[in-house]
């Protein structure tokens, strides 16, 4: 990365950290797990594309408060989960005790020995790294995160959209994995349904 391009990533980890900090600073659970159905509906269809049976290594981007972390404590051998947001971790540490969290910019972040995983879950997480000036960066996400797959490990994306554009934009996340050598298992766009929003569910393998 040039100087210039380390700046325009530090700032934008600046922004939404402040963001989210100051969202989930608000009250605990600002975006309603516990109390939407479109919520529930939206986990238990994340928890069934991840295939049937135990888990061993899974890393979850993007874990805001912990409610999908807890499930995959139930399942995995071990969970990291990552979040920029110091706020929500500290609740996600509280709600999912038997996982291991990192505070960090996925932009920037690699996981190191821990890779590679069995699966790896970004939920409603993607849209806030695909900002203006910072395009490079965005785009070698893709090819960095299949890396951390171990062969036949599962990537899951779950991301809401309430138009065609946006739907569309959820979508192209999916091809960029493609590109990077990930190969689609499944893609459903459950019945759940929050105010027009909906969820686009996508499993990859890596082959
Ligand atoms: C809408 S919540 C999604 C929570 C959960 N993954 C789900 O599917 O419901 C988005 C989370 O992504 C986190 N996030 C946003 N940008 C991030 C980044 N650059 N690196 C790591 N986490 C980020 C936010 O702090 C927030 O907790």
């Amino acid at each position: 990365m040039t100087f210039w391009s380390k700046v325009r990533v530090s700032w934008q980890a600046f922004k939404t950290r402040r963001k989210m900090n100051r969202q989930f600073g608000k009250r605990e659970d600002p975006f309603s797990y516990e109390t939407t159905p479109y919520e529930s509906a939206r986990l238990a269809a994340m928890d069934a594309a991840l295939g049937p049976g135990p888990l061993g290594p899974v890393l979850e981007v993007g874990c805001a408060e912990g409610h999908f972390t807890a499930r995959l404590t139930g399942r995995s051998s071990r969970v990291l989960a990552v979040d920029i947001s110091a706020v929500a971790l500290e609740r996600a540490r509280r709600r999912a005790p038997k996982a291991d969290f990192a505070e960090a910019d996925l932009m920037t972040w690699n996981p190191g020995p821990e890779a590679p995983f069995d699966a790896v879950v970004l939920g409603d997480v993607l849209y806030y790294l695909d900002r203006p000036g910072v395009g490079a960066e965005f785009e070698a996400l893709f090819p960095r995160i299949a890396s951390w797959l171990k062969p036949g490990g599962r990537l899951l994306l779950a991301h809401g959209f309430s138009s065609d554009k946006e739907r569309a934009h959820r979508r192209s996340f999916r091809e960029r994995f493609e590109r990077a050598g990930l190969r689609l298992v499944s893609e459903t766009v459950p019945d759940a349904d929050r105010g027009g929003v909906r969820c686009l569910l996508s499993a990859l393998e890596k082959i």
